[in-house]
């Protein structure tokens, strides 16, 4: 990564900082990366995931017992955990893009961050477990947290360019599975032929990959891995979301894949074209659950055009009837974090805004502005639970079941792509990615 990028990134964030800083009465912030927790009666520990207040400072996801102190107008102090440790991989002292940036200070043992650290008109940013007699200053003020996470919804160039790595990454990989899935590879193989492309591996993805075959692509958050492979002739269709990281920031694509001809891939290009067109939409100044509803307009055109109901696509929104065929949000903020915090706030300062009755699951209540991050992400599935809750309902009349039933073996479609909004225009970093 570019280190003038990296430095400008951070000159913002300084800037940025030092402001909520003020607003919020604190000198210091002590920002603690973390520790990995011990499985239950085991001396395994869980998958270590790293502070996102940590890495939104510093590009280290990997690294426990490391914390940033950044004291306003100052140049930011590293302690950077370096044990002497014949068990594990002991990373090198950073000497990279970022390095310069800040003061480092190598920590042999946790505690002897205890020198570095004082509670002196300081916020403390990290879960406390472990660290009740430390002094570190105010626990993760909540006014404070709103300020940096309303912040972190307007992307700095740094940021947009670890974006863009990360999109090229995850569409390498996405190539290889769906070619993993045309050789009738198993949902676990494809997984596997995912992660070896991405050069990843399956705890640094920021979340558990999707990789469902037939029905399993109705199940919205798959994550199970079915080892068996699917003689030929029941191959009907493959729905695939996974992403992969860039110095902590995240990519988040969904792909769907008909193995042969009918009316499933049609379906899937309808669903592709419509894709498209809510991109288009993402405009500075429009509220983001004006486009969920625009994208409930486009599933019920899909499900009136398809046969699936009699209702028109105006009807269907209107009596709620293409929400068991859509139930979650047309997308999230993607940065740090692959739902990127703030979706529903109100102001800088905090309150929450929440979606609309109707679409509980919509994770941004937001109006679409300059440099923020978005997943444009429609879908439309058939689920077995929400189907049987449709057909003994008022509106199962307005459904033809036989073509439910012809559809349900396929599982559903979700096209997912990750987006910037410019002044002017909208980058697909996915496209973009497959293009290239
Ligand atoms: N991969 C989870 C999501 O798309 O929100
Ligand atoms: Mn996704
Ligand atoms: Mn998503």
């Amino acid at each position: 990564m570019d280190k003038n990028l990296y430095s400008e990134h951070l000159a913002t964030l300084k800037s940025r900082y030092d402001d909520i800083l003020e607003q919020c009465g604190f000198e210091t912030l002590n920002v603690f990366s973390g520790k990995p927790s011990v499985q239950f009666l085991d001396d395994n520990y869980y998958p270590f995931r790293v502070n996102p207040q940590f890495k939104a400072l510093v590009p280290v996801t990997d690294n426990p017992h490391s914390w940033v102190i950044y004291r306003r107008g100052q140049k930011p102090k590293l302690l950077f955990y370096r044990p002497v440790d014949f068990w594990h991989y002991v990373p090198p002292a950073p000497q990279t893009f970022w390095s310069d940036e800040y003061d480092i200070e190598l920590l042999s043992k946790p505690a002897d961050a205890k020198q570095f650290l004082s509670a002196d008109n300081a916020a403390f940013l990290g879960e406390t477990n472990g660290l009740e007699d430390w002094s570190v200053g105010t626990p993760n003020p909540e006014e404070l947290l709103a300020r940096l996470h309303w912040a972190r919804a307007y992307k700095t160039p740094y940021e947009m360019a670890c974006l863009r790595e990360a999109n090229r990454i995850a569409v390498k990989a996405h190539r290889a599975a769906e070619a993993a899935f045309r050789e009738g590879a198993s949902e676990f193989e494809i997984n596997l032929a995912y992660l070896n492309a991405a050069g990843q591996g399956e705890n640094q993805m920021p979340y558990g990959n999707i990789v469902g075959l037939n029905e399993h692509a109705a199940i919205l958050h798959y994550t199970h891995l079915n080892t068996a492979r699917l003689p030929e002739a029941e191959r009907r269709s493959f729905l695939i979301d996974a992403g992969a990281d860039c110095n902590g920031y995240c990519a988040d694509i969904t792909r769907s894949y008909a193995y042969r001809d009918g009316e499933y891939a049609e379906l899937v290009a309808a669903m592709d074209e419509k894709e498209q067109e809510l991109v288009a939409g993402l405009k500075p100044g429009t509220p983001y659950p004006d486009l969920h509803l625009e994208c409930h307009h486009k599933v019920g055109e899909l499900l009136n055009r398809f046969g699936v109901i009699k209702s028109s696509a105006e009807s269907a929104v209107e009596s709620g009837l293409t929400r068991p065929f859509m139930p979650h949000g047309l997308g999230h903020f993607l940065g740090l974090q692959v739902h990127d915090v703030g979706g529903h706030q109100t102001a800088p300062e905090g309150g929450i805004t929440p979606p609309p009755e109707q679409y509980p699951f919509l994770r941004t209540s937001r109006t679409v502005e300059e440099n923020q991050v978005f997943t444009i992400e429609p879908g439309l599935y058939f689920i077995d639970s929400l189907l049987a809750d449709l057909k003994n309902s008022d509106l199962a009349s307005e459904v033809n079941w036989d073509k439910v039933d012809a559809l349900r073996p396929f599982g559903g479609v979700r096209i997912e792509d990750n987006v910037i909004v410019h002044k002017d225009r909208i980058e697909n970093m996915t496209r973009d990615c497959y293009a290239q």
